[in-house]
């Protein structure tokens, strides 16, 4: 069952605004449009990409994301989804992985195998958007109470981001502070990097 906290996430986030970093990413996209959404949440970027020709294979761990999505783009052919974790989703050949606010919750000894199965699966040229938590984000905090949403919070300091893409071409790397309020109500820091790169 998922937690109330996560419902209203999904509740919150089904129509968000899609970040400018996905709107960069799909510009850099060459054919063919195929791309993967990695805990997909709510589906607000399968919406953003499936609106802009993309064939969008989304999967999420948590049943309700799956429900929602299976409602949101029923009868829309090129949406197809699945209920997965990070470590047992079968990557298809794709021209863009995004994982948005979503490698937050892979438990960091599993990583490396999901991280070269996203290298793998992306077309020469192909483009990977994702983010990564930072060690001063308030998730990364000792008072930050991980029931409420998905316990296996991975934090990564910014030389450990840099690694991952020496066999990229990194297209945009940022450093985001922001203090506000989040999903929910609570106060939150957030501390993000974001990247959008190539594969070479
Ligand atoms: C913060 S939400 C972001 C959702 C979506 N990417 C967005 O930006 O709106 C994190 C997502 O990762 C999913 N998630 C958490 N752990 C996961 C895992 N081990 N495997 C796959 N998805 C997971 C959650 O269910 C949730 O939908």
């Amino acid at each position: 069952m998922p937690s109330a906290a996560i419902s209203r996430y999904f509740d919150e986030t089904e129509n968000r605004r899609i970040r400018e970093d996905l709107v960069f990413a799909v510009d850099n996209v060459a054919a063919p449009r195929v791309a993967i959404d990695c805990g997909c949440g709510a589906g607000a970027d399968i919406h953003y990409l499936a609106a802009n020709g993309f064939t969008v294979h989304g999967f999420d761990v948590e049943e309700e994301s799956i429900q929602r999505c299976k409602r949101r783009f029923r009868g829309i052919e090129n949406v197809k989804l699945s209920r997965s974790s990070f470590t047992q989703y079968k990557f298809p050949k794709a021209s863009l992985v995004i994982a948005d606010a979503s490698f937050f919750f892979c438990p960091k000894k599993e990583f490396p195998d999901v991280w070269t199965k996203v290298y793998e699966c992306l077309h020469r040229g192909g483009v990977f958007s994702g983010s990564f938590l930072g060690p001063e984000d308030t998730m990364a905090g000792s008072e930050y109470n991980r029931e409420d949403f998905w316990p296996d919070v991975a934090i990564y300091t910014e030389e450990e981001v840099q690694k991952l893409f020496v066999k990229y071409e990194v297209l945009r790397f940022n450093e985001h502070r922001l203090s506000g309020t989040a999903p929910g109500g609570e106060p939150h820091d957030w501390h993000i990097y974001s990247v959008v790169a190539k594969k070479i």
